[in-house]
């Protein structure tokens, strides 16, 4: 039996993970939005490319959760994205409310599920999704380093004109201001970046990166970035479906791991079948992990305004 992968939120984000979810062939989709008729035709649509694609992977859309029952993964995207002038920050309330109903209301029909939270501010939402799950931290799970260190990988490749497979790049912290590009842990082909570029040029590049998301809502002016943080969330369903074992960076609940209890921030992760399977600890220099912290302390902040 195929796996089945919910979506809730049919907006950018959303659709497109369903697009990269079935053009891989991964597992069924159900995408869920409260906008009667956008989830049904967009599914339909992308359901009638199946055979141009050679998938046989099954896509629905609906407005009742009955259609989400059962899912081994559901991906929360639901919610308002930032346009220009905002910051992540400035969609708490609104997304915190909606991502209460929504998680209520997967939770009910798929209690087994592992959920990857994609609303944005990012790290308070997962800790609001943690909380209102009540699964264990193995089966909640945030993406955004996913996303910003490809944000980085682009950036090192296009800098070293090499190819992006060559590249690593790991960006832990919150996915805000604050987030902490680990230059020192980049490479390309297993050489450390810091030995390739400039410490000048490097920041500019960490700097870019942390810039990524408000470099595309400045373009785009109605909404935010969709196709590389869709590809990001589809990474890490597709790391657990197939029981990858892949260290990726994403928003876990910490329990003492870098001196952080009780919240979520971006760590290396190992995601395979049950979820989030280990948190790794890697060695921070003083200034790294005063970055984590500070980082940290912000998500403290936003969740304190949201009681979560
Ligand atoms: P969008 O506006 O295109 O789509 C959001 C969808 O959510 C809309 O279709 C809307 O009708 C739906 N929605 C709203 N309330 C709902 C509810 N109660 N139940 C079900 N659906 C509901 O926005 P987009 O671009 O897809 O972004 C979605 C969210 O993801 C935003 O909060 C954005 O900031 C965030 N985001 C996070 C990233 C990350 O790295 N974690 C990267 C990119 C976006
Ligand atoms: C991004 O980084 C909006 O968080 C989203 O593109």
């Amino acid at each position: 039996m195929r796996k089945k992968v919910s979506i809730v939120g049919a907006g950018n984000v959303g659709a497109t993970a369903a697009h990269w979810i079935a053009a891989k062939e991964l597992a069924d989709v159900v995408l869920v939005d409260v906008v009667e008729g956008v989830p049904q035709g967009k599914a339909l649509d992308l359901l009638e490319a199946m055979p141009i694609a050679k998938c046989d992977v099954h896509v629905a859309g609906a407005n009742d959760y009955a259609a989400t029952a059962n899912s081994d993964i559901v991906v929360i995207t639901a919610g308002i994205p930032r346009k220009p002038g905002m910051s992540r920050d400035d969609l708490l309330q609104t997304n915190f409310k909606i991502m209460s109903d929504v998680v209520q209301k997967v939770v009910a029909q798929s209690p087994e599920s592992i959920l990857i939270i994609v609303s944005n501010p990012l790290d308070a939402m997962a800790q609001a999704a943690y909380r209102q799950a009540g699964f264990n931290r193995e089966r909640v799970i945030g993406m955004a380093g996913v996303l910003d260190s490809a944000r980085f990988r682009t950036f090192i490749a296009a800098e070293l004109n090499v190819s992006v497979e060559n590249v690593t790049a790991f960006v832990l912290g919150g996915h805000g201001d604050t987030m902490v590009p680990l230059a020192r842990y980049s490479t390309v082909a297993g050489i450390p970046i810091t030995e390739l570029i400039a410490p000048a040029r490097l920041e500019e590049l960490v700097q870019r990166t942390r810039d990524g998301g408000a470099e595309i809502v400045k373009y785009l002016k109605t909404g935010s970035a969709y196709y590389a943080p869709s590809a990001a969330a589809v990474e890490m369903v597709e790391g657990i479906l197939k029981d990858k074992k892949k260290i990726l960076p994403c928003a876990a609940f910490l329990q003492g791991e870098y001196g952080i209890d009780g919240f979520y921030i971006g760590v290396p992760c190992k995601l395979g079948a049950a979820g989030l399977e280990q948190i790794i600890e890697i060695k921070l220099t003083p200034e790294e992990d005063a970055a984590l912290k500070k980082s940290a302390a912000a998500v403290k902040e936003l969740c304190a305004v949201i009681g979560v």
